[in-house]
């Protein structure tokens, strides 16, 4: 896609970070934009920054874990722009982080629930009306640069990742007949809110096994301070959408560190390659973990997580 004027777009986690970058950056280019997102707050503050530009901007209060509100959500898009979106962006994403041997069902289940669940209720939602639709369009998804590897300290948003990558893989290749896109877009750091991700966390999905407080949110607000600028992101998807890449790499190394990655993987299967990927771990600087605020530690209780176990590996 190239033209972007006159297009519908629907955004989950339009709100904030990466989405609101995405609904600034598309509503610039001409598009109908729909943001859509749990948080009422981050809602409220995105549509004071939209009236403020006139521009065409719906907002609807979201959880894209319930598929009912999903389907509602769509019918909504259609009464208030006349038609289904021809871009549809699975943006809205969560993290918490502990060691693996932490975890809970709990923290798989909100993790999965939301970052690989939630996509998978907007393409259900939405591609059987884009297709009836015949308009072609384009549909990206948020990934992350951990979709690519496991982390000691992300199992579940790790899998999710992976599985949303294999997921967009799968559509691209089923739906290209009928003229719509697939991109994933593979972030590393978003200047965002997302250390805030657990304040959104569901009662129901609240025991944890991971240490996480106010001072663990705050070490994640000082990270993704150093993120990459939201608008800035967007502007790469953006480019990515016009060129139909499946992946978008947002980084001018990309093809070096994706390089990496693989012979990573490949060194992963061999005896001797094992070792020499040990060797590199221990000397990978681990800035997110180099912290006193207990980030990405097990909590307390936890009798069989050994910490210092953890620290040598
Ligand atoms: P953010 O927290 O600023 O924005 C995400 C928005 O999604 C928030 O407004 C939040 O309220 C909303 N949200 C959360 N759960 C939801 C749900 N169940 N239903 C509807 N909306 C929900 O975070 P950010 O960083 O902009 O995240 C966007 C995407 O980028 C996510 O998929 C995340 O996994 C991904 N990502 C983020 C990175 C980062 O460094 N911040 C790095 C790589 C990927």
């Amino acid at each position: 896609m190239k033209d972007f004027a006159g297009k519908v777009a629907f955004i989950t986690g339009g709100a904030s970070g990466a989405g609101l970058g995405q609904a600034k950056l598309f509503s610039e280019a001409g598009c109908k934009i729909v943001i859509a997102d749990i948080r009422q707050d981050h809602l409220d503050e995105a549509m004071a920054y939209f009236k403020s530009k006139k521009a065409p901007v719906h907002a609807i209060k979201l959880d894209i874990t319930d598929r009912k509100a999903y389907a509602a959500a769509a019918d909504e898009v259609e009464r208030v722009f006349g038609e289904p979106p021809q871009l549809l962006f699975n943006t809205a994403g969560v993290n918490t982080f502990g060691p693996a041997e932490a975890s809970t069902y709990e923290d798989y289940d909100w993790v999965i629930g939301v970052c690989l669940g939630g996509a998978i209720n907007g393409m259900v939602t939405f591609v059987p009306r884009m297709i009836k639709a015949g308009k072609g369009g384009h549909i990206a998804t948020v990934s992350s640069w951990g979709g690519f590897m496991g982390g000691a300290t992300t199992a579940p948003y790790s899998a999710a990742k992976a599985a949303v990558n294999n997921l967009m893989e799968s559509y691209n290749l089923s739906l290209k007949p009928y003229g719509i896109g697939v991109t994933v877009l593979c972030p590393m750091n978003i200047r965002s809110n997302i250390g805030e991700a657990v304040y959104t966390r569901p009662k129901k999905y609240k025991s944890t096994g991971y240490n996480v407080n106010e001072k663990t949110i705050d070490h994640l607000r000082s990270i993704h301070a150093q993120g990459m600028d939201p608008v800035e992101l967007a502007g790469w998807l953006k480019r990515g959408i016009e060129n139909d890449q499946l992946y978008v790499i947002p980084y001018d190394n990309a093809t070096q560190v994706l390089e990496d990655n693989f012979k990573r993987v490949m060194d992963l299967a061999t005896p001797g390659g094992v070792k020499r990927q040990e060797e590199l771990a221990r000397k990978r600087p681990r800035p997110y973990e180099a912290s006193n605020s207990g980030w990405g530690l097990a909590r307390a209780d936890l009798t069989w997580v050994d910490e210092s176990k953890r620290a040598k590996k």
